[in-house]
């Protein structure tokens, strides 16, 4: 049994603890940190906590605790865990890990210093659906990944912090592209450098500093492009959707709206439907087990056994900091509208990876272009000579 300390008692904290707590689990959350002693009372009310508090540090301090789990605002990230490094605490953290990637590689170095177990908590890597696509590409189910591409839309967070970007530290670039950027980078392969950035970002619609839409493409040193799509104004609710391109195959993931389950309501029931739905009546998509199609469930158990078995976990705050790493380019290309380079000035993966060829022999002679049956019944292969690089036909019998 591991006994945690949540800190903070917003959205996330709740979610978190939903999961952790649910389907009869055996770990608990013992105490709970919140700023303002209603919220704490009330938290440590709905889910049994033993201990409330609204200091910081006795939560991290309480000997009863094993694990602390930050789900603070993202500028807070960085004291919770230098107090778990203080008290020497295992401690998991909600995304991004750092406003940038500066903060992030702090706080992997203090982590590390301490020797404390360090989970990165990035939900949409342990959904039922990622976890399958992820296995079924190392498997070799689609070939060479050519192309990841992962959306992330929604109408915006519900709470104020998100929308100051001191406190935030930017906009939908961080708090939605940290998860696409992990996506990606599970496809790819996670020892795979990425090498550079290029990426439009603009504030479209609301009234801030930082930006509320942004697309952008991540070069890997293997050839591999990983694309994201992230955007604060999107209506419809949360939009998440993951496409692999391989050069044997292909995945499509839709993660929320539109997953097979869709309800007519006059709305008379007036019930929640699911993160981020924008309406509650009319034709609706709602999630029929949001803590399981958002990864939670699998995250924590990772991250449960993964501290048990003193091993660490498949993220890591090493993953966290790559991925700031990742986005820090993005906004400097989105400012410079140039290509950027990703500085990762730790990096544990391969180095010096050639870029993968592209030629597929069809024989000692041919590499293969192209094999097809066509609508008259033609076996056809189209080749390109490896002495003469011309390209030819051949209709097969
Ligand atoms: N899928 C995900 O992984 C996911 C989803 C949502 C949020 N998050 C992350 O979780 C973290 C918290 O987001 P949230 O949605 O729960 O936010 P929230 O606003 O719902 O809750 C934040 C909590 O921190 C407390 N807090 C706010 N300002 C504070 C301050 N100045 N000092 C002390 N405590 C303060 C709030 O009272 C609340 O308890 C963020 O880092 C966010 O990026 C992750």
């Amino acid at each position: 049994m591991q006994r945690i300390a949540m800190l903070g008692s917003g959205f996330i904290g709740r979610f978190y603890a939903d999961s952790i707590q649910g389907l009869r689990s055996q770990d608990k959350v013992i105490s709970v940190y919140s700023r303002s002693e209603k919220n704490a009372k009330k938290f440590a009310d709905d889910y049994g906590c033993k201990y409330w508090t609204t200091n910081l540090e006795e939560a991290v301090a309480n000997p009863e605790v094993d694990i602390v789990c930050i789900s603070l605002p993202n500028n807070l990230h960085e004291t919770a865990v230098d107090l778990c490094c203080k008290y020497r605490k295992a401690v998991i953290t909600t995304k991004p890990l750092g406003r940038n990637a500066v903060e992030a590689k702090r706080m992997l170095e203090a982590v590390e210093k301490a020797g404390i177990f360090n989970g990165y908590l990035e939900d949409l890597v342990y959904t039922p659906k990622s976890l399958k696509a992820i296995e079924s590409v190392k498997n070799g189910a689609i070939g060479r990944v050519l192309w990841t591409k992962s959306r992330e839309t929604h109408p915006g967070p519900h709470s104020d912090w998100f929308w100051d970007i001191e406190q935030a530290g930017g906009g939908c670039i961080l708090d939605l592209g940290c998860h696409c950027v992990e996506l990606n980078r599970s496809y790819i392969g996670k020892d795979i450098k990425p090498v550079e950035a290029m990426c439009w970002a603009d504030t479209q619609v609301k009234p801030i500093d930082a930006e509320d839409h942004a697309i952008a493409l991540i070069k890997y040193e293997n050839g591999a492009i990983g694309q994201f799509e992230v955007s604060w104004t999107f209506r419809g609710g949360l939009d998440l959707r993951d496409e692999v391109m391989g050069s044997e195959g292909t995945i499509w993931i839709n993660s929320f709206l539109r997953t097979g389950f869709e309800m007519f309501t006059s709305g008379k029931g007036g019930n929640y439907v699911a993160e981020k739905a924008e309406s509650n009546s009319g034709w609706l998509f709602p999630v029929g087990d949001e803590l399981n199609e958002l990864g939670y469930n699998h995250m924590f158990f990772d991250m449960f056994s993964s501290i048990e078995k003193g091993i660490p976990p498949k993220e890591t705050f090493y993953d966290g900091y790559v991925v700031n790493s990742i986005l820090d380019a993005c906004y400097r290309s989105a400012k410079s509208k140039l290509w950027e380079p990703v500085n990762l000035e730790v990096w544990r993966g391969r180095e010096g990876v050639s870029k993968d060829s592209h030629l597929v022999e069809y024989d000692a002679d041919n590499y293969l272009v192209k094999e097809e049956v066509t609508h008259y019944g033609a076996k056809k292969v189209i080749l390109k000579s490896k002495a003469t690089g011309k390209i030819v036909e051949r209709v097969l019998d």
